[in-house]
């Protein structure tokens, strides 16, 4: 597959990419607000194509039909009055469904697929803003945005992450099991690495940032810093 011209020499891009549970989804909003710059929550794109494919009942190894709910995916993002992240699908809000381990397992099955990946492709790289963009995910530094002027791998120790998922679960008032979201942790990862398609792995230019024993807030401040140096206010 050949790749395709992106937009990322023309516009300022911060791609932040990392294992689930690693904190990328928190990090990425806070480093856009602070810059005052667009989002792209790549996962959730993934996570609607599953919901949207199983709603309509298509068998799991049917690729074609799943590129096909991937390239007319109508899915749109806002923000609701209370300011947080609202996401829909054919018109019917999502938010919270998406968000489901259940539906992380089903968009992690699904990215497997070549033709998701490309049926996605030119949609993610149109979330980019001459204002700039921060793009959250597995692949954005390596495949959608390569030419990406500040490139993270944000990473965490299995049992942060999956101790993080399981707070953030429990806050939206989801039910979690520890014991059984590290093992659905572990077997992700090992999908998302091994597929051959745009596997999880830092692009060779990416900055690793390993954030086990950091907080939030130093994590943003380190991304933020990285930031000031390679785009210089003119
Ligand atoms: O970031 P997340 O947990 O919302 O992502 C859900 C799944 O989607 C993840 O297990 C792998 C897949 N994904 C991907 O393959 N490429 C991306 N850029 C983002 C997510």
């Amino acid at each position: 597959m050949s790749v395709q011209a992106s937009k990322t020499d023309r516009f300022p891009v911060i791609t932040i990419d990392g294992p689930s549970g690693s904190g990328k989804g928190t990090i990425a909003r806070q480093v856009a607000t602070h810059l005052g710059w667009h989002l792209l929550d790549s996962g959730a794109l993934y996570r609607m194509v599953a919901l949207a494919s199983a709603k309509r009942g298509l068998p799991a190894d049917d690729e074609a039909a799943h590129a096909k709910v991937a390239e007319t995916l109508a899915a749109s993002f806002g923000v609701g009055a209370d300011g947080t992240e609202r996401i829909w699908l054919d018109g019917t809000e999502v938010s919270n469904e998406i968000r489901s381990e259940q539906a992380g397992n089903g968009a992690s099955r699904v990215a497997v697929m070549p033709g998701v990946r490309a049926g996605l492709l030119q949609r993610q790289r149109a979330f980019a803003r001459s204002t700039g963009l921060v793009a959250d995910g597995r692949d954005m530094g390596t495949v959608i945005f390569p030419d990406a002027g500040l490139k993270i791998f944000l990473t965490a120790s299995p049992e942060e992450r999956a101790r993080r998922r399981y707070n953030q679960l429990k806050d939206k008032g989801l039910s979690a099991n520890l014991a059984a979201l590290s093992l659905e942790i572990a077997e992700r990862d090992q999908r998302d690495a091994s597929r051959a398609v745009a596997p999880l792995k830092p692009a060779d230019d990416a900055v690793i940032v390993d954030s086990t024993s950091m907080t939030i807030d130093d994590v943003v401040a380190r991304v933020l810093e990285l930031a000031a140096a390679r785009f210089p206010v003119k």
